[in-house]
């Protein structure tokens, strides 16, 4: 384990926000997690790829960052293979990785900013799939008492953008490995996403492989949405809102154009298309903004602290409610 005292977060999150940890101890296995775990009880925060929190404040006391790496497959047959990834791996070179050895399953889950430890927290999903239609096992080490744990596909209770680990366990578990089914063959490939079918037009590839579909997502993020590592975000700052159907039809008579996903329990509307429309999208005070091409993002410019950001969320919560009677609710988990 190594121990880092004072220690800028900055580029440990991919906001870029610039709090300190009083202490900083990286974890590289389980074993590491489980000994830290007797000796000090359980940190104050516990840190992944940082690519779904914002930092409102320094933090006292230990972040524990689980840097545990590892590829490795635990299961093949003539269809299909099942592989085991430590949480501090990188999602985006995985997907990479997983593409050059022609495996299916991750494509539409290309470029997502984040590690594989935090995939299954919020059930990361895009262009149609999410990660519960490829996850097979959690592994990891509970808090209190300090051992381990695995949970099944239905154990992590996946909803749209939510987890287990986001409600019952949260605070109460640091995942260390994911285990995730792809395929050989038969790849059951997802192209029902308008913007996919018609980079694939454009590219004239009508019997696409995972990485055609790959690529043709790493178009669609990269034309829409911020990178990381020249403007710091967390992708998608707000979820989704599901709202009643009688809410939609009163929303749709009022505005016809706006878009609608009809769901388990409701109507999911775009909450990029609301913060659109209430005039937010490229709004920016001082360092804190609406990124200019998805109004769903928020992105820091360079110096934005954690509150500026936060005050701009709250300012456009408050104002969508007031002109939509909608209520949206942060995706990213604020600490
Ligand atoms: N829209 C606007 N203005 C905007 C953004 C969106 O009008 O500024 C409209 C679009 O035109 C479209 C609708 O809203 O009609 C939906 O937009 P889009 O397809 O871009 O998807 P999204 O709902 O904005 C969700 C995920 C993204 C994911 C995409 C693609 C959430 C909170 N976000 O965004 O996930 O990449 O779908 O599947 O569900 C993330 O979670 O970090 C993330 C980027």
């Amino acid at each position: 384990m190594i121990v880092q005292i004072n220690k800028s977060l900055k580029t440990l999150n991919t906001f870029g926000i610039d709090q300190q940890a009083e202490r900083l101890i990286w974890a590289h296995s389980t074993n590491e997690v489980l000994d830290y775990l007797k000796h000090h009880g359980a940190p104050t925060l516990v840190l992944g790829g940082g690519s779904n929190m914002l930092l409102t404040k320094d933090v006292q006391g230990d972040v524990l960052k689980i840097d545990i790496h590892g590829r490795e497959v635990v299961f093949e047959n003539e269809e299909e293979v099942h592989i085991r990834l430590g949480a501090g791996e990188n999602w985006h070179e995985v997907v990479l990785w997983t593409l050059s050895q022609g495996l299916g399953g991750m494509e539409n889950l290309s470029l997502i900013p984040g590690n594989c430890g935090t995939a299954p927290v919020q059930n990361i999903g895009a262009y149609g799939v999410e990660l519960k239609d490829l996850l097979i096992r959690v592994e990891g080490v509970q808090l209190d008492p300090a051992q381990t744990f695995e949970l099944d596909n239905a154990g992590c209770e996946f909803g749209y953008r939510d987890s287990i680990f986001k409600n019952a366990w949260k605070g109460k578990a640091i995942i260390t490995h994911i285990t995730v089914a792809l395929t050989k063959v038969n790849h059951r490939l997802n192209m029902d996403y308008g913007a996919i079918k018609s980079e694939l037009e454009k590219a004239e590839i009508d019997a696409p492989t995972p990485r055609d579909i790959s690529n043709a997502v790493v178009k669609i993020r990269q034309s829409k949405l911020p990178d990381p590592a020249v403007l710091g975000n967390s992708g998608s700052f707000f979820k989704n809102p599901v709202v009643s159907s009688d809410i939609a039809q009163q929303l749709l008579e009022r505005y016809t154009d706006m878009p609608t996903y009809d769901v388990s329990g409701g109507v999911k509307l775009a909450a990029g298309w609301l913060i659109e429309q209430a005039g937010w999208k490229g709004f920016r005070r001082g360092d804190a903004g609406v990124h200019e091409k998805q109004a769903l993002v928020l992105v820091n410019y360079g110096d934005a602290s954690g509150d500026e950001v936060l005050t701009l969320a709250h300012d456009i919560i408050d104002d969508v409610a007031k002109k939509y009677g909608v209520q949206l609710q942060a995706e990213v988990n604020l600490i």
